[in-house]
Order: structure tokens, then C-alpha cells, then sequence
């Protein structure tokens, strides 16, 4: 049977399935376990089936890679239908995670029970479709119907804690997993015949109010359809009997499964899985990262600290004085204490990250920091100087990185006697919570540097993309490139709220203006600065942010940006009107109006222009990684796919 094994223990059955790396549940375990239910229901001296993963996880959910394309036989509905119809009680044993159809199949189950470690989830709509074998009616059996949407419509995974406090499993173990599967299973047997899920009535609990769940939904969903799919096909659980529930179910999902935004999920799904191959080579062995130097402990340097001391690494961090160094403690201890509060961490694990941090202005302490990161000023003159600096007291083996956003690492490796141990970490703010990194890659970046990216990204719970040495790497110079024409869009008519607005109807989490406004103008204004001398007279240049700028008008920090936001909220400033107009002017153009519509076309044509230059100019790897680098680090709706993907599906 492959993938699938039944094993006979007296009068109990295990059935076992092996299939790697994540026991997903392809065409041949699906086989597997119909043709195990079959069996088994047909053998006299079998009182009840436990069923369990080799590996290190329970069933992560459907095959990914055959969502696309046209089921084959056997359908999981079916085979989940033999095993919830077997004369004989049958127990999931869960390890790891029970993920997507995993968690049906345990649902099917006539009992449940779990690794304290394990996580349960139904996380289909992050792949833009829903259960499809019948988890939206089983589910509001086991638990009230309230967590039974929070599981379904969010797609976040819960712990067996959680799981067994809303009814989800019967038991948690911390012993062997099988063993306590099998212990239950006997006292199932006990009880009787066993107790399809789908025989159950729904749990009573607080009445859902459906109109307003379906309100937040679709705010926060941001226009992808699977979450309000998913908590449609709840709600005609609830209200429609479980037979015509399951049909419906069953048909949305295949649907979904074919709809453009499945697609576009399953291309950033694989694509995150993808990024950063090329750093891992083989025989490159990465710097310990059990302890880690950061330079400058301000916006950045603080939340790589966070970062670093959350997962478990010790941090000591330069700065420029004694009082310098203790803001930035201040700013790594509230950043901490915000994660306790949020639940995130307890306090214990709070206290022992902040007992790794370290503090001080002398360089020779980092000599026992196998890598070192900076995050001084945005200023090439500073970060040579800390650069020279580190290389007089750094091992001839320590790493050194830079968070650099725009600036060129081939020549901050230059002012060190060895770059190959040089590479660019660019972080995003905030740094204990953006998924995204962009390893630098210089000229002479060596393959233990690139490694050690790869082995940070891991520890770190990020997503690493290789980028090469160009003006703001691949997000910044994506952002670059329409932020400028954008500023185009200002001058021939369009104004930052009607931008912002397109770009939030997109699935923006939030426009270029008020982004702006959050990180600052400084950043960008001073890149543009340092290129002034080297631009063409002939090369179109819009000098509204300017004019912004040089006002004081530096974004949330200074109260005023492309927003007034005296009062706490962003509010169209008529001062940044006038600006506006007046370049227009300047610039001899007659303002028209703009359309949502074409100001969202004309974003994505010049993301998708900069995309490919940045592609034929190898500072990429892959389309997908510049679509990953826009979903996880730049806000663009990943059930869009990214702006390489939606060219290419024209
Ligand atoms: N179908 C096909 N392949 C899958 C898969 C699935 N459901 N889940 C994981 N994989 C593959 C990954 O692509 C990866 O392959 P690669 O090594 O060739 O790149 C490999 O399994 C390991 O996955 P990875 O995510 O790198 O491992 P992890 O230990 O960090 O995480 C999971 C494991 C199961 C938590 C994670 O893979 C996951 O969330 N998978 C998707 C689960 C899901 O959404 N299921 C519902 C489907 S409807
Ligand atoms: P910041 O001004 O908040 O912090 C810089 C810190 O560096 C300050 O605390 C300063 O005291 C310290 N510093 C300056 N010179 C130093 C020196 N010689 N030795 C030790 N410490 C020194 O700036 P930031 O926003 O944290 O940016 C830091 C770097 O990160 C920049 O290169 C920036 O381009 C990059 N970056 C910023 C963001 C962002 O969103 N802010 C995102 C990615 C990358």
C-alpha cells in the first residue's frame, strides 16, 4: 500500500501513513487509507484502529501541488466517509501539526487526541479555498461555533492547549502520542458503537450574529473572497442539515480551487518556499549565532536586537555613548514588554531575551560576535568609518552585514581588508515583525557570508531573497520607481488620497502616502539628494516631497507629511494641495482627472517595468522572488500573487 501501512497489535490496529517531508495527503494516501477503512471494517478480530505519521509531523493537509489541477480519485470526502462510517472506533494520534485536510481526517475520527507540541489548524484560506471535505460542518460539532469561524475564516493554526479547551481534541499527552491514542481508543470501545462527528448535533452557544461577522470579514480581508466563502459555508452548517451542508461545501471549494486567486496563493505559498535557494551552498558552514553584535540601536538596530534576543541568541549592541546606549535598551525593552502584553511571549521568556542584551561603546567587545550587524545613519561616510572600525577588532572570520536601505555594499566591503565576509541584511521595520530579509549579495560577498544569511533567516522565522548590489536592492527600487511616478500622477492631476485610496481598493493594506508618512521622508529625500548631481537635466523629476521635505513635513514624526495629522488621524492637508498645484504648474501640466481604476493600472505597470529590469540586470533570482519581497515586506495583497505574477497571467 505505499505511503500507507497497516500495523496489527492484538485486537488493535494502527494505520500508519509515511509520507514525506509533511504527510500531505496526495492521490496515493488518500488510496491508502480508503483501502485501509475498507480492510479493516472487513476484519473480525480488529476492536479499534489508532491512526498515526511517520515523520515529524501529523497530516499537514492536501497535496499543494495538486490543488490545481483536477481531483482524482479517490476524493477525500469519500475516504473520510469510510473511516467516520468503520464499525470500530478510530483515534488520530497528532504530532506535529494537522493541518487543512489533516485536521478533516482527524475529525473523522471518532476520537482525537494530541502531542503537547502539536498545532491544529484549517489554514485553506491562505490558499484562497475553504475545507473541502466536510471541515466546515464537523467542526462547529466539536467546538462552539464562534471559534469554529475564528479557525475557519482566519486560517491561523491553534495549540492542543487551546484545541483541547474548545472540545477540538479529547486528550493532550506529553508522553507518546500513539500509545495515549490507544489507551482512548480502548475506552471508545467500551462505550459502544462508535459516534460519527456528523451524527452530532451542532454545539449550542452564543448566537452569531452573521451580518456583523461577515461586516469585519470583509474589511479585513481586504477583497480576497476564500475567508467570506469559508464563513458562508459555516453559517449553512448551521443552518442547513449536514448532508446538503457537505454538498455545498464541496462545491465551493472546487470552485475556489480553480479561481485565480487559489492560483495566486499557491504561486506565493511555493514561491516563500522557493526564495533564497542560492544562499544555501553546499559545504558553506554559516557563523554561530548564539551571540551577535549590532551596531546603532535606534528604529532598526533596536528591532534587529528584538529579533535576535527572541530567538533565543545573545545580543551585545554599540552605540554612540553611554546615554545613546541606554535609549536604545529602553526602546528593546519596550518593544519587548509590548510583546508580553500582546500575549505573544510570557513575561518569563521576556525577562530571559532582555537578560541576553548587552550594552556598550566599545567595538573590542564584539570580537566574540561571529556576526555582526550595522544600523547606524543612512550615511555612507558613518557606516565606512564603523566598517573600518570593525575590521581592526573583528576575527578574520566574524561576518559583518550592513541594514543599509539604498546604499552601495561594494563599497562599504572596500573598506575592509576582506570582503568576502561582507553582505548586506536588509531588514524591515518593524524588525521582530516583517517576514522579509533581502540578503545582500556584493561583488565579493563569499559563500560562509551568504550561508550565514540563510541560517539568520531561518532563526529569525524570516524569509530570506537574494538581491544584488543596485540602488535600494529589489523593494526599494521597486517602491522607488512608482513612488516617483506617482509623484507624476500628483502633478498631472491625481492627489496622495486618491492614490492612497486606489492602492487600499487594490488590497493595500495602505497606500504610498500614508506609508510615507509612517517611515519617514528623510530616508528617501536624502537618496535623492545624493543622486541630484548625476541626474540627467533631460530626466523628468517631480519636486512635490521635496517641497515637503524641505517644509519640515518629514511624515508621522514631525505631526505633518502628505497628511496633517493633528488631531490623530490622517487628514488631506490643503497646505499640501497648494504644493501640489503649484507644481503642477511649474511643470506647464494641465491637471485631469484620475480614475482608481487607471491610477492602480499604471502602479502596477511600472512595478512590473522596474520588476523585469531588475530581472535582466540579475539583481534578482526569480520573478518570484520580487513578488515575494512585494507580499511580505511591501504591503502588495498576496492574494494577488505579486506584481510579477499577475504580468505573467496577463
Ligand atoms: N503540499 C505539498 N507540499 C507541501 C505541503 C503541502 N500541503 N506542505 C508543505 N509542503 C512542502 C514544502 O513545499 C516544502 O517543500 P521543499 O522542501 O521542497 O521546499 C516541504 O514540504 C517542507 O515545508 P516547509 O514549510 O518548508 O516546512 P516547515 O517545517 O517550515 O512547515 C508546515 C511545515 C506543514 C507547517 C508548512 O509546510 C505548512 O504550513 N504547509 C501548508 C499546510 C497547509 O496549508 N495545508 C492545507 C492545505 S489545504
Ligand atoms: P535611526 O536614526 O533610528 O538609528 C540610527 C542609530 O544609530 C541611532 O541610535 C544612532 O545613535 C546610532 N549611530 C549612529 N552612528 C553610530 C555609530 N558610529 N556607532 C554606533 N551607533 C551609531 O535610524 P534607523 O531608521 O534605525 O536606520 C538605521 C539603518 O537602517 C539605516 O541604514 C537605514 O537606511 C536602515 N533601514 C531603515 C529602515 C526603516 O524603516 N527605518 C528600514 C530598513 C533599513
Amino acid at each position: 500500500m505505499g505511503s500507507v501501512k497497516i500495523e496489527l497489535r492484538g485486537d488493535l490496529a494502527r494505520v500508519m501513513i509515511d509520507n514525506p517531508p509533511v504527510n500531505a495527503l496526495g492521490q496515493a494516501v488518500r488510496q491508502g487509507l480508503l483501502q485501509a477503512a475498507v480492510d479493516l471494517a472487513g476484519r473480525a478480530g480488529v476492536k479499534a484502529v489508532v491512526l498515526g505519521c511517520a515523520g515529524r509531523s501529523f497530516v499537514a493537509g492536501a497535496d499543494i501541488r495538486e490543488l490545481g489541477k483536477p481531483p482524482a480519485e479517490p476524493f477525500l470526502p469519500d475516504v473520510l466517509a469510510a473511516i467516520e462510517a468503520a464499525p470500530v472506533p478510530w483515534v488520530a494520534a497528532i504530532h506535529g501539526t494537522a493541518l487543512g485536510g489533516g485536521l478533516e481526517v482527524a475529525m473523522a475520527c471518532h476520537g482525537r487526541v494530541a502531542g503537547a507540541q502539536a498545532k491544529l489548524g484549517l489554514p485553506e484560506v491562505t490558499l484562497g479555498i475553504i475545507p473541502g471535505s466536510g471541515g466546515t460542518v464537523r467542526l462547529p460539532r466539536l467546538v462552539p461555533m464562534a471559534e469554529a469561524i475564528a479557525l475557519v475564516t482566519l486560517g491561523k493554526p491553534i495549540g492542543a492547549g487551546q484545541a483541547l479547551a474548545i472540545g477540538l481534541i479529547d486528550r493532550l499527552t506529553e508522553a507518546d502520542v500513539i500509545a495515549a491514542a490507544e489507551a482512548l481508543a480502548l475506552e471508545l470501545v467500551a462505550q459502544g458503537a462508535p459516534h460519527p462527528t456528523l451524527a452530532r448535533d451542532l454545539l449550542a452557544g452564543a448566537p452569531i450574529d452573521w451580518a456583523a461577522e461577515e461586516a469585519a470579514l470583509r474589511k479585513r480581508s481586504r477583497g480576497a473572497a476564500a475567508p467570506l466563502e469559508a464563513l458562508a459555508a459555516l453559517r449553512l452548517a448551521a443552518e442547513a442539515p449536514a448532508p446538503e451542508a457537505m454538498a455545498a461545501e464541496r462545491a465551493r471549494f472546487l470552485r475556489l480551487a480553480a479561481s485565480p486567486e487559489a492560483a495566486a496563493l499557491r504561486h506565493i505559498f511555493f514561491a516563500e518556499r522557493a526564495a533564497g535557494k542560492g544562499l544555501r551552498i553546499d559545504g558553506a558552514v554559516p557563523a554561530d549565532l548564539a551571540r551577535v553584535g549590532v551596531i546603532g540601536g535606534g528604529t532598526m538596530g533596536a528591532g534587529i536586537a528584538t529579533a535576535l534576543l527572541l530567538s533565543g541568541s545573545a545580543v551585545h549592541l554599540i552605540e554612540r555613548d553611554a546615554a545613546a546606549a541606554t535609549a536604545a535598551r529602553g526602546r528593546v525593552a519596550d518593544t519587548i514588554s509590548g510583546s508580553v502584553k500582546r500575549g505573544a511571549i510570557s513575561q518569563q521568556q521576556g525577562d530571559a531575551a532582555l537578560a541576553r542584551l548587552s550594552t556598550g561603546e566599545d567595538y573590542a567587545a564584539l570580537a566574540d560576535c561571529p556576526l555582526v550587524i550595522e544600523a547606524v545613519f543612512e550615511d555612507m561616510a558613518v557606516k565606512r568609518q564603523v566598517f573600518e572600525r570593525l575590521d581592526a577588532v573583528m576575527p578574520a572570520d566574524a561576518i559583518l552585514a550592513t541594514n543599509t536601505s539604498y546604499l552601495d555594499v561594494n563599497v562599504l566591503a572596500a573598506a575592509t581588508r576582506d570582503p568576502s565576509r561582507i553582505l548586506g541584511l536588509h531588514f524591515f521595520s518593524p524588525a521582530h515583525v516583517m517576514k522579509l530579509l533581502e540578503v545582500v549579495r556584493g561583488d565579493a560577498t563569499g559563500s560562509r557570508a551568504l550561508a550565514t544569511g540563510a541560517a539568520l533567516a531561518r532563526r529569525l522565522g524570516k524569509v530570506a531573497v537574494v538581491a544584488g548590489v543596485c540602488d535600494g536592492f529589489i523593494g526599494n527600487r521597486v517602491m522607488a520607481a512608482y513612488r516617483r511616478d506617482c509623484e507624476f500622477m500628483l502633478e498631472e492631476g491625481a492627489l496622495p488620497q486618491q492614490i492612497d485610496a486606489a492602492m487600499e481598493a487594490f488590497g493595500f493594506a495602505m497606500g504610498i502616502y500614508a506609508v510615507q508618512d509612517m517611515s519617514g521622508l528623510d530616508i528617501a529625500w536624502a537618496q535623492r539628494k545624493a543622486r541630484a548631481a548625476t541626474r540627467p537635466a533631460s530626466e523628468r523629476y517631480a519636486r512635490i516631497a521635496d517641497r515637503l521635505c524641505e517644509a519640515g513635513r518629514l511624515g508621522r514624526k514631525t505631526g505633518k507629511g502628505w497628511y496633517d495629522y493633528a488631531g490623530g488621524s490622517a487628514r488631506p492637508d490643503p497646505d499640501v494641495e497648494r504644493i501640489i498645484l503649484d507644481e503642477s504648474a511649474r511643470a506647464g501640466r494641465t491637471r485631469r482627472a484620475f480614475s482608481g481604476d487607471e491610477i492602480m493600472a499604471r502602479v502596477l505597470r511600472i512595478m512590473q517595468a522596474e520588476g523585469r529590469a531588475i530581472l535582466a540586470e540579475g539583481i534578482a533570482e526569480s520573478a518570484a522572488d520580487i513578488d515575494v519581497v512585494m507580499v511580505t515586506g511591501y504591503g502588495f495583497p498576496r492574494h494577488k500573487g505579486g506584481p510579477m505574477f499577475m504580468a505573467a497571467a496577463g
